[in-house]
This record gives C-alpha cells, structure tokens and sequence, in this order.
C-alpha cells in the first residue's frame, strides 16, 4: 500500500496575505492519494476543506492524519459518499454549502482505473461498471450540481468560483498503460470539460470558470493496482509522490484565473519521455515510407 507521508505538523499561523483569502474547497476522493495530499495543502493554506470518499474508516483514518499534520481539524469536513451514485452529489453539496457557506473550488478527484491493467476482454464486468460510473457519470453528475450551487452564489463579472477535472489529452491516453474503460473515460471527462465551458459561455455565465488538473504520474494506489512487476522500474522513475504533485498543483488551483486552463504537474522525467516519444511520432509522421498516420487511421 502507498502511504502518504505527512508533510509535517504546520504549527505556525498561515499569512493570508501571502496564501491569498480563505477559500470554501469541495474535494471528491479525499482518503488517500493525491485527493488526501492536496486536502493537507488546501488546509496548510488557511482553506476550509470537505472531503468525501466511500470507505469511512479510510476516511476516518484520512480526517486524524490531516488534523494531526495540519493542526486545523476543525476547518476539515468529511462525508462518506459515492460518487457513482446518483444523489449522492446533491448530498455533498448540501453538506458542503452548510459547512463552507461559499463553494470557491470544487474538484472532482475521484478516479478509479479499476483493479486490473489488463485488456478489454479479460476485465470483470463489475470493473468495468464501476470505472465507467465513478469517472465519467460520476464526474457528470456532480459538474451538473456544482454548477447549480455556484449559480445560487453572489453573481460576479469575472470567473471567481472554479470548477476541476481530471481528463486525459489524446496524448496521455496514448502513453497510459492502464486498461480501456479507464483511458475511455478519462478522454471522456476532458471533453465533458469542453462542453461545459461551451454550454456556459453561451448562456454567458462568466462566474464560473472549468478547467483540467494533469497531475503526471503519481505514487498511489491507482497507479500501483495491478502494475506489471516489468513496469515497476520505469514507474519508480517517472511517478511523483502525492505530496509533491499537490505542492505545485494547488497554490495554481488557488490562484486560477479565466477558465479552460490546464494545470499540469510535470516531472523532470516525464518532460523527457515526452519529448522523446513526441520527437518519435513527429519522425515517423515525416519519414518518407515510415507509415505513419497519412492514411487517416484513428488512433
Ligand atoms: N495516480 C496517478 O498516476 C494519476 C495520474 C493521472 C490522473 N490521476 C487522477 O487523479 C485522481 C486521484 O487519483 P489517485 O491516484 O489519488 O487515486 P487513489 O489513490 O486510488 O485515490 C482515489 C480516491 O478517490 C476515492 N474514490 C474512488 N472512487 C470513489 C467514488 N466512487 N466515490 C467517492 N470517492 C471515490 C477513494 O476512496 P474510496 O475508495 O474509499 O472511495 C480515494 O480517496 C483520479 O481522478 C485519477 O484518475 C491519477
């Protein structure tokens, strides 16, 4: 199991001034992972955080470390709610809008990329059912009512609440090594991204900005289920830990601007294989005879 290491007791009082006001944070997939990390840098920062997840001892487990290594416990809300469920969205945001008063960010963390990294054929339906819920109707579901909730908020000229996926670009999901029904979501969730920034731009609701977290590789349980003994070595390379993807993620995701923004967590590692496996694809598309996607082929 990967563990979050807390990033240490932060006795010290935040400065507002530098950390910008004090946000109301909403958090899908909380318990662990880089949903836990970045709850513990929302609430270092002088955030009031809410936190779901299914699991409640796991959660349990996730509000004593956060309070511990934080030292703000009682600005840390948690639910036990699935996100695959529907309802279950609108219960989190009448928690949340008890607790918080104003929603200024909602995220929609989380994921699942099942419990195998195998093909199509070989997953058990239940897999595929619950990845497809959790990560696509799930994060549907709970876009339609954070939208809602932050239509009821006090109007503005200017994006001031934000809303966050997590979805793949065409490129990611190339690169991915986990199974269909996670990468087809996935893309799934960048374009519902797309559609809703459209949707909202024409009803011209300027309040309410929507943008894609990408946080490269990162050290957790969906990375490490199922993974390849092969894969290990290359993973350990390229993969970050929680708290360091959450340390860069989330003072951007505090100081957003607009909306359609992408805010990407890249290694010194990942840039590399990147560039390298771009630098590839733009050889093979350009070499004469190489084959390479001139005959309109999808990939
Ligand atoms: N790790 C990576 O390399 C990586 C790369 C790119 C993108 N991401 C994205 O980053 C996000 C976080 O992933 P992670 O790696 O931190 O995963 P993780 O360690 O498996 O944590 C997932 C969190 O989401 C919760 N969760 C899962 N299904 C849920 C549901 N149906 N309803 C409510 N909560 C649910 C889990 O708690 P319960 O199981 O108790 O519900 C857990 O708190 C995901 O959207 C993932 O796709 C991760």
């Amino acid at each position: 199991m990967v563990e979050l290491k807390p990033i240490g007791v932060i006795r010290t009082p935040h400065s507002h001034s530098a950390a910008g006001p004090p946000l109301g944070v909403v958090l899908t997939g909380g318990s662990r992972g880089l949903g836990l990390a970045m709850a513990q840098r929302f609430l270092a920062a002088g955030d009031t955080v809410v936190v779901c997840a299914r699991d409640p001892a796991r959660l349990d487990a996730a509000r004593t470390e956060l309070a511990a290594a934080t030292g703000a416990g009682e600005r840390l809300h948690v639910l036990a709610a699935d996100v695959a469920d529907p309802g279950e969205a609108e219960r989190l945001a009448d928690f949340a809008a008890e607790r918080l008063g104003t929603i200024h960010r909602w995220i929609n963390n989380a994921g699942t990329a099942g419990r195998f990294k195998r093909p199509l054929t070989e997953l058990p339906t239940t897999d595929i059912h619950t990845t497809c819920q959790t990560n696509l109707a799930g994060t549907l579901q709970a876009c339609a009512v954070a939208v809602r909730r932050m239509q009821a908020q006090p109007p503005a000229a200017e994006a001031v609440y934000h809303l966050f996926n997590f979805g793949f670009s065409a490129f990611g999901a190339r690169l991915s090594r986990t199974n269909i029904p996670h990468r087809v979501s996935k893309l799934a969730v960048a374009e519902l991204s797309r559609q809703l920034r459209h949707e909202l731009a024409e009803q011209g609701e300027r309040r309410i900005g929507v943008h894609e977290l990408r946080p490269g590789l990162v050290h957790t349980e969906l990375l490490h289920a199922d993974l390849p003994a092969a894969a290990r070595p290359i993973i350990d390379r390229l993969a970050e830990s929680p708290d360091r993807v959450a340390a860069v993620l989330v003072p951007r995701i505090r100081r957003v601007a607009g909306s359609g923004r992408v805010i990407e967590y890249r290694s010194k590692a990942a840039s590399l294989v990147r560039g390298l496996r771009a630098g590839a694809s733009a050889f093979r598309r350009q070499a004469p005879g190489a084959g390479g996607l001139r005959g309109g082929r999808h990939r």
